[in-house]
């Protein structure tokens, strides 16, 4: 029998505005976990959370991760672990988001302040973390407020776990989840995250994979400090030379990767993947709406997805200690680094890509006959992730998403990467799902980012259905 959910969808409507009114003071924490000054709004978001939970009557728990070990003076923030439900003859469905978000400052760019959250005419919703991923989490905490308030039984147990440093590569999540496999999470039959997006605006997808990512720094040093290029230039080897040309090596203009070795590790396409393309709803439009531009690699659908999807990719995305301000400063900078990373598919190795990039940029640096001195490392690694989608996960997933939106959801894959998604997968045996809520135009780690009310909305109701059809799915 299908689920009876009439009475819980008008309680999400009828609590539209508490929702927005929540997610709002929620985009008011700026919960950046990159910038250690932020570092207290990222606990701040941790207690809103365990308070809102504990309001809604969650057993709540904040587990320290002990210091940050790039920066040992730094405490990590807390992770919120908390139990809604505890009914023996019921399903136990485990959650996980992230309460921290990526910096944003008005004057990047924002026509809002980011941390401000600011509703227009079309119903887009502004503000850093409204899709990325504070709407999400909030979403599962709405859920329950929605059943309680339109007095249905909860159809699950519900575990939580929501971390505060997502953004800077989970640290110290890891150990917690294989240490709480067998207690905190025991009980969990599936687990569900919702940190993506949909692939356009308007349908609905379920993914089942996602990229890892391997960042990586590039340090070349070599005066004392910074110099005046009218009296030195000429006279001293610098740095920034340097490191464009190592950088300039790694990738070209159509995103080939020039490391030998990468691409050699990627798996083949199969003829069965080759036909799940066509299928997918997506276009290039919609592309280009979210890029802000044409300017894309290929022209076409099929080749695109599958950049995105299943090969590697490799970005540059800085260089720290390089003169970035306006203006026409004469430096030399003394020593810069250069940030890059790779998303990883299968069946590339983590260890093995650090190897081959090592190698690459020293020999690289070697090439150019500098005096200079490179040091090369990673920042953090994550691995890729493929899970089956066959999977009555994703069967009662697809079925909430029908129920909601009225049609069919694409099953995908994804670009990004959530490192402790195979941690979950591992340390607990159980499918992971990821379910999103927002759409491809969010602009997620971008200024404007937002989230359609609509989205989260409609968002909500499909995280409680989703509960709904996966209480009823057979036993197996
Ligand atoms: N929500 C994203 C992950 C994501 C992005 C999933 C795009 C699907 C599509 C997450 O918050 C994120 O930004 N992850 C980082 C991880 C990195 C720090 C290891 C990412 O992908 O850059
Ligand atoms: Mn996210
Ligand atoms: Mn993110």
């Amino acid at each position: 029998m299908a689920p009876q959910l009439d009475g819980f969808f008008q309680q999400v409507d009828g609590l539209s505005d508490h929702f927005i009114d929540r997610l709002r003071k929620a985009v008011a924490i700026p919960s950046v976990s990159s910038d250690a000054a932020r570092r207290p709004d990222v606990v701040r978001m941790a207690h809103f959370l365990s308070d809102e939970l504990t309001a809604l009557g969650a057993q709540v728990e904040l587990r320290p991760l002990g210091k940050q070990p790039d920066k040992p003076d730094l405490d990590l923030p807390p992770v919120v672990l908390a139990r809604y439900g505890n009914d023996k003859g019921k399903r136990t469905i485990l959650v996980y988001g992230h309460y921290d978000v990526q910096p944003a400052e008005k004057t990047d760019g924002w026509a809002t302040e980011p941390f401000e959250l600011t509703v227009d005419g079309q119903g887009r919703m502004f503000g850093r973390g409204s899709t990325d991923d504070k709407g999400p989490v909030l979403g599962w905490l709405n859920a329950i407020e929605a059943h309680k308030k339109a007095g249905v039984d909860f159809p699950v147990n519900l575990l939580m776990c929501f971390e505060g440093m997502e953004e800077y590569g989970s640290e110290g999540l890891d150990a917690l989840i294989e240490q709480e496999a067998q207690r905190f999470f025991a009980d969990a039959e599936a687990v569900c995250i919702s940190d993506n997006y949909w692939l356009g605006t308007e349908k609905p997808c379920l993914t089942y994979g996602l990229r890892g990512c391997n960042y990586y720094s590039v340090e070349i040093s070599g005066p004392g400090q910074d110099l005046h290029s009218g009296v030195f230039g000429g006279t001293a080897q610098e740095p920034m030379t340097d490191l464009v040309r190592v950088l300039a090596s790694l990738v070209d203009t159509n995103g080939k990767i020039l490391i030998p070795g990468i691409n050699e590790q990627v798996a083949p396409v199969t003829p069965e993947e080759e036909s799940l393309y066509d299928d997918i709803s997506f276009t290039m439009e919609t592309l280009h709406d979210a890029l802000g531009s044409k300017t894309t690699i290929f022209e076409d659908k099929k080749p695109t997805l599958m950049a995105r999807w299943r090969y590697p990719s490799l970005s540059i995305h800085g260089v720290e200690g390089a003169f970035s301000a306006p203006g026409a400063k004469t430096v030399i900078p003394a020593k810069v680094i250069g940030k890059f990373s790779i998303r990883t598919v299968p069946n590339m190795e983590i260890d093995k890509t650090n190897e081959l990039v090592y190698q690459y940029v020293q020999e690289q640096f070697a090439k150019l006959g500098s005096k200079n001195t490179l040091k090369v490392y990673a920042q953090h690694t994550g691995k890729w992730w493929v899970a089956s989608p066959h999977h009555w996960n994703f069967t009662a997933a697809a079925k909430a998403v029908e129920r909601v939106w009225g049609v069919k959801p694409d099953f995908t894959r994804e670009g990004g990467s959530i490192p402790v998604t195979l941690t979950f997968e591992q340390a607990t045996g159980k499918n992971v799902l990821l379910l999103p809520m927002g759409s491809s135009t969010d602009g997620a780690h971008s200024i404007n980012e937002k989230l359609d009310k609509r989205n989260y909305i409609e968002g909500i109701k499909l995280l409680g259905a989703y509960l709904h059809y996966v209480a009823e799915e057979p036993k197996q």
